[in-house]
Parts: structure tokens; sequence; C-alpha cells
């Protein structure tokens, strides 16, 4: 589209030029910077990713939390990838919308209002940036008249000028939250020549289907909140909440019809175009090299902001657009990793600002690299399978990808089923996205159903079924032991598996393992040797101690958990959830649990962090976690509907499917998780807690083992047990052992000092002895010594010793002891004589002649011989080869 200004001067501001003069101007305004929050917004588990500046001033707009100021600005890290915010399918067929962008803003919480903020954005645009006033509209919301008439008296904007919108003008966070009316300064990139017919029309004008009119500046006048039943509960207070697009502003400001031609973007198009070899172009062919620069700062930031590319929640939203720039790297012909290379320079373009990124550069760039290395291999594995597919259903009238075969792309080769979908329709064939699902399904059921547990337990053939239905009421969160109705059972082999109408055992779920416990009738008495839930039944698994398995005797059975099993499982499951709170406090908040493990004697938990944890993070987290325990406060559990629970801050974990309504665990003010597991009473019940482990079980990710109650009691008396024998042993009292190592070691080094003098004081007056026992032979020097008492390594020191006193002689020394059935040599030959004979040769020849296998170079050579010999029969062989 051309892009044609008005004649006015533009001064050429940098984009950091830009930001830092809208910095000023709010500052001199009485503002105070807040820094971006983080792109994961903490305590907000109703936002994937941060989606505006307002986001991290949510709880100040609703009157839930004083902030410190009145008036701020800032710059702000946003991500419009899901939710009611999503431009993901816009990156790259436009140049103004992006996946992350900065927001400027300027914010006043219940101080100024729509008159200041109104006037100061236009005076920051119009005086400071001189954007020419021609190219100017704005828009309200219909009912808000204030806004209208401050347009129109105060700023002097033409009343045909002040359009009005009724959904465009209305501004809201999300499905809930602080929301109001908005008004929009628009910019017209297009002809002035043609503006004045078009910028009422509704598809070629203002908020139509087109890229003439950007939005560049959104003050919006929060004055309410959206609640859950859709309607509106008017606020205290009127705050302001402005955002303008850094990077759009910039492309108007530097006068580029493309946020892509700005110097926000203009280094890393040109590297990718350098990397990958094909020239940027501003049409529809550049849409890979701009995809891949937006793309590039998406994934960038969310990693430096703690999120690793994985299979659930954010992990997998990033996962998912860095896999779209690795396909359109590949699209261009590119070979190998490519985001990865430019990291660097992406980090060198923001460092001023976002910190975080350079701080993290390196780490950054290697988990794109092994992101990008693991995609690539799949893309090559998926495409293959999927050319074969399509080639061989190229005839057929309606082309079409079936569910299994999707299904198959994803499970075998790891082949997205998005990417599938966008290289099928490329090539004229569609997907049956049903299918796919319909086997994603099973393979779930599969999955959640134990790998001990036979896949045939779904099917109502393979069970006897008493009664029909399959649904067993869990009561097992306030009593241990209940009378039930057996619903069905299953005999196989000795295993017998039984489900019932109401249990008190929980069934392995949430990283906790299931109950075990005994099952009595009259006749018959099984043990519960564990409880799974599959196929939607709840399932014990047991063992017959005594009886028949006959209906007759399953009709009804006492069902009784291991209350001592049960309790160690509920203490290691609640202190994971301090861990996991105590893992925030000491390393940040970016701490996301991958996932946990919890038995009776021990726990697991995984967590995506990028390094090893410091002894003193370790023990940080011990002291907060039974700090915690000392504290006794009370463990308490509370039923509330998902969405209220999420907003009431309580943490779930992303992707994990929740019932509604959920249980929330709350412990005091430290922790609040979604749970469904069972817990201890009160965090003293815990009794202690000890770290044992804390090592990396995938990149990015690591795992910590832990204990509390009776087992880390346990395990810290088999310490002691073992420093306690220590001690015995080093004849000192436990405490001392360390001191008495030390001194062990010390006096260990002396003695090996001592003893290699003496040995090598002996080995001086040996070979004194040796040299003179010197024979010669047609004027050659030599000697043949038989040194059964040297071990091999006195040995080899000996012949280095041998080597430098015969160095300077024309000499040869032949050493040699016994070993095991034969014999080991050693020959050396000093430096004046290597010219006429070597010692390896030596070595060959004597080995040719009694067998043997050995080698070295021309001043030694050794080798073993396979049966013994003396030094007379060694002389002589000797005498033989000179
Ligand atoms: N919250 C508004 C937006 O995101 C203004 O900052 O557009």
């Amino acid at each position: 589209m051309p892009y044609i200004f008005g004649e006015r001067a533009y001064m050429p501001l940098t984009s950091r030029e830009i930001r830092k003069s809208f910095f000023d101007f709010f500052a001199q305004r009485g503002h105070s910077y807040v820094a971006s929050s983080s792109l994961v917004i903490k305590d907000d588990p109703t936002l994937l990713f941060a989606n505006a500046g307002m986001n991290q001033f949510k709880a100040v707009f609703l009157g839930d939390n004083r902030s410190a100021y009145k008036r701020v600005y800032n710059s702000q890290k946003c991500l419009r990838v899901s939710g009611k915010h999503n431009d993901l399918d816009e990156v790259g067929r436009d140049g103004h919308h992006h996946t992350f962008f900065e927001m400027l803003g300027n914010w006043s919480f219940g101080d100024y209002g729509k008159e200041e903020a109104i006037q100061w954005a236009w005076k920051l645009l119009t005086e400071v940036w001189k954007l020419p006033v021609e190219r100017l509209f704005v828009t309200v919301h219909p009912d808000d008249h204030e806004s209208a008439a401050i347009w129109r008296d105060k700023v002097g904007v033409a009343s045909d000028r002040i359009l009005k919108f009724s959904e465009e003008n209305f501004w809201e966070m999300g499905a809930v939250g602080p929301c109001g009316p908005s008004t929009e300064i628009m910019y017209d990139t297009g002809d002035l020549k043609t503006q004045a017919e078009s910028f009422c029309d509704p598809v070629a004008g203002i908020n139509g289907q087109n890229e003439r009119y950007i939005e560049i500046w959104n003050l919006v006048f929060i004055q309410y909140e959206r609640l859950q039943d859709n309607t509106l509960r008017q606020l205290p207070q009127l705050h302001v909440d402005t955002g303008s697009g850094f990077e759009r502003i910039c492309a108007v400001i530097q006068k580029k019809s493309s946020n892509y031609d700005t110097d926000v973007f203009k280094p890393i198009i040109d590297a990718i175009a350098s990397e990958t070899g094909v020239a940027y172009r501003p049409d529809a062919d550049g849409i890979p090299h701009r995809v891949i620069a937006d793309h590039l700062r998406a994934v960038a930031f969310a990693i430096a902001d703690g999120v690793s590319p994985g299979n659930e929640g954010r992990g997998y939203v990033i996962r998912r657009i860095l896999r779209r720039a690795c396909r359109y790297s590949h699209l261009l012909g590119h070979k190998g990793p490519l985001l990865c290379k430019l990291v660097k320079l992406l980090s060198t373009m923001m460092a001023d600002v976002f910190p975080a990124l350079s701080e993290q550069e390196d780490y950054i760039a290697q988990v794109i690299k092994a992101e990008e290395k693991r995609f690539l291999k799949t893309l090559s594995h998926g495409m293959d399978r999927l050319d074969k597919l399509m080639s061989a259903n190229k005839d057929q009238t309606q082309k079409k990808i079936a569910g299994k075969d999707l299904f198959l792309l994803h499970d075998t080769y790891g082949f997205p089923v998005d990417l599938t979908e966008i290289i099928a329709n490329e090539r004229g064939f569609a997907v049956d996205l049903d299918g796919y699902r319909r086997y994603m399904s099973e393979q779930k059921d599969r999955a959640r159903s134990h790998a001990k547990f036979s896949a045939t337990l779904g099917q109502d053939e393979a069970w006897t079924v008493l009664s029909p239905g399959r649904d067993t009421d869990f009561v097992g969160y306030d009593t241990l032991e209940v009378q039930a109705a057996v619903t069905r059972v299953r005999e196989d082999g000795d295993d017998i598996y039984v489900c019932l109408d109401k249990t008190p055992f929980y069934a392995e779920a949430g990283g906790q393992i299931g109950d075990s416990g005994l099952l009595c009738g009259n006749d018959i008495e099984l043990r519960v040797e564990d409880t799974v839930k599959g196929f939607g039944l709840h399932i014990h698994r047991c063992r017959l101690i005594s009886g028949l398995v006959n209906p007759n005797a399953l009709q009804s059975l006492n069902a009784k958990v291991d209350i001592e099993k049960r309790f160690r499982i509920a203490r290691h499951h609640s202190v994971t959830h301090l861990l996991h709170a105590a893992l925030k406090e000491v390393l940040g908040n970016r701490v996301a649990q991958k996932g946990s493990w919890v038995g009776p004697d021990r726990l697991r938990f995984d967590f995506a962090f990028h390094r090893r944890l410091s002894t003193d993070e370790i023990e940080s987290i011990e002291d907060i976690v039974n700090r915690q325990i000392q504290e006794n406060v009370a463990i308490k559990t509370e039923l509330m509907p998902l969405e209220e629970a999420k907003r009431s801050g309580a943490v779930a974990l992303f992707g994990e499917a929740y019932s509604d309504p959920v249980r929330v665990l709350t412990m005091g003010d430290f922790s609040k998780e979604l749970c469904g597991g069972t817990h201890a009473a009160a965090t003293g019940d815990i009794g202690s807690f000890v770290i044992l482990s804390e090592v990396s079980i995938a990149a990015g990710i690591r795992r910590i083992e832990a204990m509390a109650s009776i087992a880390a009691f346990e395990y810290l008396r088999a310490q002691r047990e073992t420093i306690t024998a220590l001690g015995k042993q080093l004849k000192c009292a436990p405490g001392g052992v360390l001191a008495r190592v030390h001194e062990l070691q010390e006096k260990k080094l002396a003695g090996e000092k001592e003893l290699g003098v003496l040995r090598s004081r002996q080995r001086q007056a040996l070979l004194n002895e040796l040299l003179a026992t010197k024979q010669s032979h047609n004027s050659l020097g030599y000697i043949v010594a038989q040194l059964d008492e040297l071990s091999a390594e006195e040995l080899s020191a000996l012949a280095v010793d041998m080597l430098n006193s015969l160095n300077q002689l024309p000499e040869l020394a032949v050493l040699c002891k016994s070993e095991g059935e034969g014999s080991r040599l050693i020959v050396v030959v000093g430096a004046p004589l290597q010219g006429q004979i070597k010692a390896n040769e030596i070595a060959k020849k004597i080995f040719t002649e009694l067998g043997g296998r050995g080698g070295g170079r021309a001043d030694r050579a050794q080798g073993v011989i396979p049966k013994p010999i003396t030094q007379k029969q060694l002389a002589d062989l000797v005498v033989r080869i000179l």
C-alpha cells in the first residue's frame, strides 16, 4: 500500500528515543516509572500471558490493593496469543499485528481523569512527535459524551473526525475483570486525497476491514468490573488506562508503512535474510521473515520470563509459536536451527529496557536451539510420512487425511496436528479432526489406566457386573472405613479387581499414589494393593487373603484403608504444597511445577528451572518448609467454582483438567493450590522435612526428592548411624569425624611423600648395584637383572632411572621380573647407542625367541612373555641378539 506523508518535517527519532520521549513526557507530568511485569502475571491464573499494560494493576483498579502511586507510566511486554486478545493469525500477513509487542502506557489510579488523559495523548502525538493532525481521527463510545466533548471543545478535533463505535470502544481485559469505555486515536496511513471519501466507510474506513487506518493509542476509562455472571459492577473510582503500541508508533514516526521496516525489526529481518540467503520482500513473499522475526521475540521473552517450551499450558503455546517459526524457516529452505542464532542480536537491541533478556541470553539460545533441533527432526520424519500418505491418496476424489493417520503422525512422529492441517490444506487435502480427537481420547483413557491394569478392564464383558453404572462415590476425605456394596468384580490370575458403590480408597491421581488396605465380607478377605481410576471406574486391585471369590461373598464389604500408610502419604502430599510455595519464594515465581509423585516414604517434585540449586538455596527451602511445619497452621479445604478459585489466586497447573467445582487447599497465607488429594489436618502433622537430592531430569527440568515426617526422621537417623559407626571406626566422637578424616588424609599424604623419598633412595641404591654388574659384549655395555621383589610400578620407575643413567653411555639394560606364569620385561637403551640398536627392536627379537607381546620406542620398550625365565637364560639370549 502506498504510504504518503504530509509536508511537515519529522524528527528522525530512533525507537529508543521514541520510548524515552514517552517516558520523559509523563515523568514531567508527575508520573512514576513502574517496570514491565513478567509476561507471566503473578497471582493471576485467569491470564495465560500479560496481554495489556494494565494487567499488573488489576488489583489496584478493583480496589483490592492500594498502590503506592497515583500516576505511573511504563512499557509493558505483552503477548497476545490466547483468550480474548489473540493476534497470532494476523502476524506476518500485515505489518501491524504481533504476538509479542511493547505497550507504552500511562495510568491514573483514581487521580486525574478524562480531560488530562486525552489532552496529554494529543499533545505528545502532535507537538512532541509532530504527527500531522490531518492524519489523526478519534473514536469514542456512543455513551461517552464527556470524552467526545473534550475532543471537540478542549482539543479542537473537528466533529466529523470524532467517530462513535460501541463494541470497539469498550475495552475489556478478558472474560472477567476491569473494563470501561475507551477512546482511540487512529492514524491514516493512506493517500490524503482519498481520505474524505473513505474514513466513514464501514469497510474501507476506520475500524473497517483494511489496513489504512490503524489504532495508535487507546485511552480506557476503567469504571467497571465484568463479573462471572456477565454483569458489570461499578467501581468506586474512575481510573485511566492508556495503551499505545510501541512498534506502531515507531512506524508512523519513522514514516514506515510496516512495523517490520522500523529499527525495532529491521536488524532482525536483515539477519534472517542473511542467515537464510533469502532476501526480504515487503509483500506476501516476506511473510516467513516477518513471522520468524515476530515469533523470535515472543519465544525469547517468554523463556526469559520462565516459560519453557513444553506440552502444557504456557509451555505449549510457546512450543507452538516456536514450531510455527521453524516451519517458516524450513519454507525458506533453511537447514538447521535459525532462531537460536538471532537471540544475541535481539538481546543487544533490547538490553537497556528489558535486562532479563541479556542476563539470560545464553540460556534462552540454548533452550531455543534444543527445541528447534528436536522439531526439525520431527519435521523431516513427519514430512516423509505425510508425503507418502498424500501421494497414496492423490487420485481419490475426496482428498482427506484420516483421523487415524493424523493420530499416528502425532503419536509416532510427534508431528503436531495443526501443522499437518496447514501442510495438507496447502496441497488441497482436508483433515479429519473429529476422527483424530477420537483417537486421542482413546489414547488418554489407555494412558490413564495404569500400565499394570489391562486395557480390557474397560469392557463390561470382562467383569461380573453386579449392579449397572460405573460411578463410585469417593468418601475418603472424611472417613477411612465404610460398608460398601460391590458393583463389579473381575478375577485375572492372582489379581482380583473390585469396584464399589462408595469407597474411602483414594485412587492414584495428581501424583498421589493409590491407597491400600482391606476389603472384608462375611466369608472373604481381600488385601487392596492399589487403587486406580480408568475407564470411568474406581478400581481396587486386590489379592485374596481368605475365602472364595463368589457373588454371595462379595455382596457387601467393609472397605478399610491402611490408615498408617494413608497418613504417611497425606503428610508427604501436604509437604509437597509447602515445598512448591517455598521454591517460588526462594527461586522466584517462574518456578512452574512439572509433575510430582507422592508416596508414603518419599516424594518427588519436578519443576522447570534452568540451573542446579546451590546448597544455600536448598537449605533455605528446607528452612522455610520446616518453619511452616512449626507454625502448625490448619490445612483447610474448600469446594468452590473453578473460576472463583483461580480468581482467588489459587495456584493451578496449566493444562491440568480440574473438575468444577474444585477443591482449594489452603495452608495459612503461605500456600493456596487447587488439589484433589488427601492431606494432613495441620502443617504440624508433617513433623519434619528434608531434601535428599536435586538433579536435572531433562533440559530445563529439575527434580527434588524429599522426605517428611517419620520417613525424614528415619532417613536422618540412618545418616546418624553411619556417622556413629564411622566415629567408632575412626576412634573418635561422631562430631569429630570430619576433623579425624582430615587428619588421616594429611597423615596419608605425608606418609606417601615419605615413602616416595625412601623408595627413590632405595631405587638409587639398587641402580648403583645394578650398574656395577655391567658386562660387555662386542664393546657394548649391557646389564641384565632379574628383580622379582619389585612391583610392576617400581620396575617401571627403576627403568626410567636406569635410562637416565645410561643416556650418557652406549649401553643397554634388560630388566625382568616374574609375573604370574610368565615374566615382565623392560628394555632400555642409552641415547648414544640408539643409532645402532633400538629398545623396541631388541624387545621384538626377545618376543620372537620366547613368545610374548609388547612394544615401545627406541629408548624404552616393554612387554610380557608367557613363561618364567632365569637371569642367566635372559643374559645368554641378550648376548646372542647383540
Ligand atoms: N488496556 C488498553 C489496551 O490494552 C489500554 O492500555 O489497549
